[in-house]
């Protein structure tokens, strides 16, 4: 689609306009360039900093110019993060938690809810515990998170959330119905938010990986691991690098018109599903 062919001249009223697409003004190039891909001064919170994924998008937005902290039962965070023990599945240790990053470093405007759990097992013989634990943690746990970021966010009229999924929400896997339940929920979560919110300047967007290298996945045997390989197009696991890049365009200010969407970082493992 180009500009030329589609849309009206800025002065053209919306009655001459048949596609409602307005060219930009002539002087739209004045304001090229005054956009920067440092977030100077926003403050992120991070859920799960403690390793994996979690530690690197908070070492991603702080090298992008965030105020960032971050939690995990732990307390533990990448230097540089103001690093809070807090438990998701405690909603009393979320808000004190949201109490000391407004006390020290301000209100949240950035949230990325990315901690997580597996309890796999097949269908048959999985527990109660097993599912509710990856329920309250994985589902449960985020809605906590981003109930308590939106009043802020809402009196800033600004906010961006991701929720970290699993590209087994919409591509479901064997052994992991617990789990693949609780990140489709997310999706389900994250649209529901962004059309509630987004009259307020809210984004909620979800990242999905596929399959990264991390401390989750070492857990996996190598036949499966050799298996996933196998049906990657991009034929290697993800570095958590990838999956923080993707965390923080959503983040910027520059990915204000991006909401409701799940962004896979999967190497192809999932397209078109
Ligand atoms: N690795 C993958 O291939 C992959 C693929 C798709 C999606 N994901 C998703 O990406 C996210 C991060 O995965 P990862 O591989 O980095 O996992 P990980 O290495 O196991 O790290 C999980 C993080 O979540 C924290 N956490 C777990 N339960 C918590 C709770 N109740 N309260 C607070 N923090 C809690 C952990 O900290 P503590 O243990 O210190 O509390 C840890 O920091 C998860 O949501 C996961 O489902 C991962």
């Amino acid at each position: 689609m180009t500009m030329n062919t589609l849309s009206c001249s800025p002065q053209s009223m919306s009655s001459s306009c048949p596609t409602g697409i307005r060219a930009p003004p002539r002087d739209a190039n004045r304001y090229r360039g005054r956009v920067s891909t440092q977030q100077n001064g926003r403050v992120a919170l991070v859920t799960g900093t403690s390793r994996g994924i979690g530690a690197a998008i908070a070492a991603d937005l702080l090298a992008a110019g965030y105020r960032v902290a971050g939690t995990s039962r732990t307390g533990t965070a990448p230097e540089g993060v103001l690093g809070i023990a807090a438990d998701i599945t405690e909603p009393d240790q979320v808000d004190a938690a949201y109490r000391r990053v407004e006390d020290e470093i301000g209100p949240v405007e950035v949230l990325v809810a990315n901690a997580g759990i597996t309890r796999d097992g097949l269908l048959a013989m999985m527990k109660d515990e097993a599912w509710d634990d990856v329920i309250g943690t994985n589902l449960s746990g985020a809605f906590r998170t981003v109930r308590r970021a939106v009043r802020p966010m809402t009196r800033a009229r600004f906010g961006r959330i991701v929720l970290i999924g699993s590209v087994s929400a919409y591509v479901g896997t064997p052994g992991q119905v617990n789990y693949a339940a609780s990140k489709a929920g997310l999706i389900g979560m994250a649209r529901s938010v962004a059309g509630e919110l987004g009259s307020r300047g809210i984004t909620c967007n979800v990242v999905a990986p596929g399959f990264v290298r991390t401390d989750m996945t070492d857990e996996l045997s190598d036949e499966v691991r050799a298996d996933y390989l196998k049906r990657i197009p991009l034929r290697r696991a993800a570095e958590v690098g990838d999956v923080a890049a993707a965390v923080r365009f959503l983040c910027s200010d520059e990915a204000g018109y991006i909401t409701g969407v799940v962004l896979p970082v999967d190497g192809g493992i999932g397209m078109g599903r």
